[in-house]
């Protein structure tokens, strides 16, 4: 699979020399702790594990870079890595680090002692890189070692285990992967009742005469009638909207702005379900995060219209659509790439037409009736650009094309932009915020510009606190971290970074921690994501809690029935699509635990008691201290059902790297301590406490 080629730190090139000499007693050795080595970064079967030991790198290295992936670590060093007998095969690209630096090394793998690969002497600018391939099978204990050859290193020499990969046979995994130290929580969500339910946010935000669709999401034992009230009252301003009960799409425009209070009813056999619904004509879109699908981690660089088709087809098939996911978004690798450097010839075309306008690559026929076939579905499209001459996978970008492309994505009837910066880089100008803010700004007003909205979504990896000025740019969510996998270090590396941000958050402006990896996923050759369930339940309940878009990374024609579960949990969804918009802040936290809450518009409070250890645990949720008084009624979301009443504190053992979701609904008081108007308010005081602590130590 193609990959983003965004410039990765120099790949180590090295030339095998004669004799390689003994290894030096005088190294440091670091033994990788249990917790540390991210089991979950391990590859079983084929397949390859791009990021084997950034826990490691990130412990060592002072300058590796964002997008290296392996470790480097000092000369004389060795790591020693408990494999407990259950890996098969170690590789990697070796070498020595930092251009310029004299000396030369020799890096050797040793298995429970015995020598198994040595690298020869090494040194920066040889030009084979030092290629590691070791059988480690029933080997206990490896340790990677780099020594400096005769003489001793040069200043600043580093060892780089390029794309390290420790490859496991199926189903066996290191001695602290959490599914061999902890239960994995199997199905929660009970299965889809027959009694009518209408699902999906509250409302819907759109500009003035600009189009409407969506499709309504309603759930019931067929024959379900799903109607809309409330249409023919204001007429004529609500005289171009128009509801077909048979597709269940609500359509046309309306043109002057107002909030335009509507309901929804879901009935059959069993009884009726009615909500309030209120489309909101104004300025503002995106009023509750984005949700459905991209191409990303289901396909990466093989996208293809079929493949897009498929997913659009399979988000209506497998019910999903009638949860609430209504984006079908095509990332990169719809576009050529330039100058024959593709590796599938599909995309070796022109960049552009005869007119300027951007060129779709051959997988791609024919734009138009892509979006056509996704939006007569109640579907909303996506496309993906950036800002710069090309995108991250090395295709066509819209540098100085802004306005012709902004009206190309809009008159093929997109309505979502996934600008990422990837080779905008390569032109930037400006200094500080504005250097980073001003392409997203052109982009932002070149779609303000169009016939139809258009959501667009920054992708810049968190650069310049994005979260605190997207909004001014004109976007509607922006991502806040690198790119997810789905893997264990990824997926709570992306939590961590999102402590300081769900002040940002709120209607039509979200912060964005990637997309989910939960599913067939690419990253693991097209298998179920390499992230364990409890994980993945993690992994949900925390997007959910943190009012993040939600876009599903999977091959939807592959959705087992786990993956189903934790898709179509409407008590979750629901959480992240509260119309009050407060993203959860972390508010309660011990060596390895947190709780994260956030206030929902009726008054209650989810919350999340999110195990960060690979081990079973009682998390106790103190809710006077978090400011909660009186009674709460707490109900398991996942299970969607009561836990009961709780007073002063909550506790509930969660299994290891799992989060146990609630949501908790005042009762016989439910009040917030005087000193709390927020539960959030103890998130921004565990911060404050913290930032005071490290500056006291300074
Ligand atoms: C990355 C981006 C990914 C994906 C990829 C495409 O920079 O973060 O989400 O869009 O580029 O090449």
């Amino acid at each position: 699979m193609q990959r983003s080629t965004k410039k990765k730190a120099g790949a180590p090139a090295c030339r095998k020399k004669t004799a390689a000499p003994a290894a030096k007693e005088s190294r440091a050795v670091y033994t990788v702790p249990a917790e540390m080595f991210d089991v979950s970064k391990v590859v079983r079967g084929e397949g390859t594990c791009e990021v084997a030991c950034a826990a490691i790198e990130k412990r060592f290295s002072t300058s590796a870079k964002k997008h290296f992936f392996g470790m480097r670590t000092p000369v004389p060093f060795a790591v020693e890595i408990p494999v407990d007998g259950d890996a098969v095969e170690f590789t990697a690209s070796c070498g020595v680090d930092v251009a310029g630096a004299k000396g030369a090394i020799v890096m050797k793998v040793f298995g429970d002692g015995r020598e198994l690969w040595s690298s020869g002497v090494t040194a920066w600018g040889d030009k084979e890189e030092a290629k590691a391939k070791v059988d480690v099978r029933g080997v206990k204990t490896l340790v990677l070692a780099a020594d400096p050859a005769d003489g001793g290193a040069g200043e600043g020499i580093g060892a780089v285990w390029g794309e390290a990969k420790l490859s496991y046979a199926e189903g066996r995994f290191l001695p602290s992967d959490v599914r061999r130290t902890s239960r994995q929580l199997g199905i929660l969500t009970p299965p889809e009742r027959p009694e009518p339910r209408v699902n999906g946010p509250r409302v819907y935000g759109v500009r003035p005469g600009r189009p409407i669709l969506y499709r309504v999401p309603a759930t019931g034992a067929a024959p379900l009638r799903v109607e809309v009230l409330g249409l023919g009252l204001d007429s004529p301003k609500l005289s171009k909207l128009s509801y077909d009960p048979g597709t269940r799409i609500l359509s046309g425009r309306i043109d002057e702005p107002g909030d335009y209070a509507l309901s929804i009813r879901a009935s059959n056999a069993l009884g009726m379900d009615e909500r309030p619904f209120t489309i909101k004509v104004g300025e503002t879109i995106s009023l509750t995060p984005a949700m459905g699908w991209s191409s990303w981690n289901a396909f990466g660089g093989s996208v293809s219209d079929e493949k897009v088709r498929a997913a659009a087809d399979a988000l209506v098939a497998t019910g999903l659509a009638d949860h609430g996911w209504a984006y079908v978004n095509i990332d990169d690798f719809w576009q050529n790439i330039p100058e024959r450097k593709a590796e599938d010839p599909a995309l070796d075309g022109p960049l552009r037409d005869a007119d300027g306008r951007l060129a779709p690559n051959s997988r791609f026929p024919d734009m138009k009736a892509l979006v056509d076939h996704i939006h007569a579905k109640g579907l909303k499209a996506g496309i993906y650009s950036s800002p710069g001459p090309f995108t991250c996978g090395r295709a066509a970008g819209s540098w100085r094309h802004e306005e012709l492309d902004a009206k190309t994505f809009a008159d093929w009837g997109f309505d979502y932009l996934k600008h990422d910066w990837c080779f905008y880089d390569d032109v930037a100008f400006g200094t500080d915020v504005l250097r980073a803010m001003y392409p997203y700004l052109v982009m932002g007003a070149a779609l303000r510009h169009q016939k139809r909205d258009v959501v667009l979504s920054l992708c810049q990896y968190g650069m310049a606190n994005v979260s605190a000025w997207g909004r001014c740019v004109g976007a509607q969510s922006w991502r806040t971290t690198g790119d997810v996998f789905d893997t264990w270090s990824s997926v709570s590396a992306a939590i961590e970074k999102q402590k300081r941000l769900y002040l940002y958050a709120g209607p039509g402006a979200w912060n964005d921690p990637d997309m989910l990896c939960v599913g067939a996923v690419c990253w693991n050759g097209g298998k179920e994501s390499r992230l364990a369930p409890n994980e993945q339940y993690t992994h949900v309940s925390l997007w959910a809690l943190l009012a993040a878009p939600l876009m599903i990374g999977c091959d939807l024609t592959k959705l087992s029935p786990f993956t189903r579960s934790l898709l179509s949990n409407d008590e979750v969804i629901e959480i992240d699509q509260d119309e009050l918009g407060k993203a959860a802040g972390c508010i309660a936290e011990g060596d390895d635990w947190e709780i994260w809450a956030r206030p929902l518009a009726d008054g209650s409070i989810a919350a999340g008691l999110y195990n960060k250890s690979n081990r079973e645990q009682t998390i106790a949720f103190d809710l006077q201290k978090a400011g909660l008084l009186c009674k709460w009624l707490v109900r398991d979301v996942w299970r969607q059902e009561d836990v009961g009443v709780f007073a002063g504190s909550y506790e509930a053992s969660v299994p290891g790297h799992a989060t146990h979701l609630v949501r908790l609904r005042p009762c016989r008081c439910g009040k917030l301590r005087d000193d709390v108007v927020d539960i959030r308010d103890a998130a921004w005081r565990l911060l404050r406490e913290k930032d005071l602590a490290r500056k006291d130590a300074v």
